[in-house]
């Protein structure tokens, strides 16, 4: 298929691996670059920016397909070495950076004059017309379905899509709830030149993460995500579990003099004993939706391959043959 996305990240089908913490590393990104999608590498995850250096260069070990990284700019005080992360993303030949969490307007020259294409995250047609303004390349706009933060406006897909479309100029992808061919024809009928997705890559063979992560949202329906930390305007949509009904006990409680300190158990540190050691009760995880639409375990190859059939066979079947009633 060809689209303004693959055509402008040089690749085969127009879908995109999100970054996720603990979750897109090598393994998962080469996975789907070789499936001819983009696999992102998650930045932070790395600790340091010599750690993402040695990621990078793992991942061209796995594939010779572009592959980018995800920058996400955290609403922490003390911020991460972002230029050394920015300088190990350059000398590493990474041709394409989805940023996140905030305006990547300050490094956007480094990151065009090294030939470097961007894709910003946003999750309204505000944040995505600033984006535009930067200089962005691309958006992946994340409706109120999709797991991780989906920010403070609540409107899902349906309507902001089409928004979105109406207002942009540069191309953009659907991000939040995508799931299948289904998903992949709903999200170009709405305007959107591809799709991103989170969730439905971690139930597949090459995430690296725990059995237990898997099963998880393979057993999760539409109704098991709940949103934390609204309160503290950094809403996040996570799996229902014990540490989330104690963190909503303490926003309830604690109400407007919730500070994050109050919540760091729940959600400090937390990523590794999930992702990696599979303790599904050990803090609050990002999880879409989409996990009500999520059933198996295939392989990435398996995965895309099914939603590219699956897509044409909707186009040329399903619509073509209504279109010509
Ligand atoms: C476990 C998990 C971790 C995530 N971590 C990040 C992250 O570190 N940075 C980021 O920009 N987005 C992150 N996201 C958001 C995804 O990149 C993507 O935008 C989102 O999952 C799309 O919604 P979906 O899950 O419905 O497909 C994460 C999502 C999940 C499920």
């Amino acid at each position: 298929m060809k689209t303004r996305i693959t055509e402008l990240f040089g690749i085969q089908h127009p879908i995109i691996q999100g970054g996720m913490h603990f979750v897109g590393l090598a393994e998962l990104a080469a996975a789907v670059s070789n499936a001819g999608g983009l696999g992102l590498i998650t930045g932070l995850t790395l600790r340091t920016p010599e750690l993402l250096a040695k990621e990078i260069a793992r991942c061209r070990t796995m594939t010779d397909k572009p592959f980018g990284v995800n920058l996400t700019f955290l609403p922490t005080v003390s911020s991460p070495d972002y230029p050394g992360y920015i300088r190990a993303i350059i000398d590493g030949g990474v041709k394409a950076v989805e940023t996140a969490g905030n305006n990547p307007q300050k490094w956007m020259p480094m990151l065009h004059e090294a030939g470097i294409k961007v894709i910003h995250k946003c999750t309204s047609v505000r944040h995505a017309l600033k984006a535009e303004a930067i200089g962005c390349d691309a958006v992946s706009v994340d409706g109120f379905e999709c797991g991780g933060h989906p920010g403070e406006d609540d409107v899902p897909n349906f309507i902001l899509l089409p928004r979105a479309a109406e207002s942009l100029k540069i191309p953009f992808v659907a991000s939040g709830g995508m799931a299948d061919g289904r998903s992949l024809v709903a999200a170009l009928s709405l305007g959107a030149d591809g799709m991103n997705m989170g969730t439905r890559f971690i139930a597949t063979k090459e995430a690296p993460v725990h059995e237990n992560v898997k099963q998880a949202i393979v057993a999760a329906s539409e109704l098991d995500t709940r949103l934390v930390m609204r309160p503290l305007r950094n809403t996040e949509r996570v799996l229902h579990n014990a540490a989330v009904d104690r963190l909503l006990v303490k926003e309830r409680t604690l109400g407007a003099n919730l500070k994050f300190d109050d919540i760091m158990e729940e959600v400090a540190g937390v990523y590794p004993r999930i992702m990696q050691q599979g303790d599904m009760e050990a803090g609050v995880w990002s999880c879409g939706m989409v996990a009500g639409l999520i059933h198996d375990v295939p392989s990435v190859k398996e995965l895309i391959d099914r939603i590219m059939a699956q897509a044409d066979d909707i186009i040329r079947q399903r619509l073509a043959g209504m279109a010509g009633a």
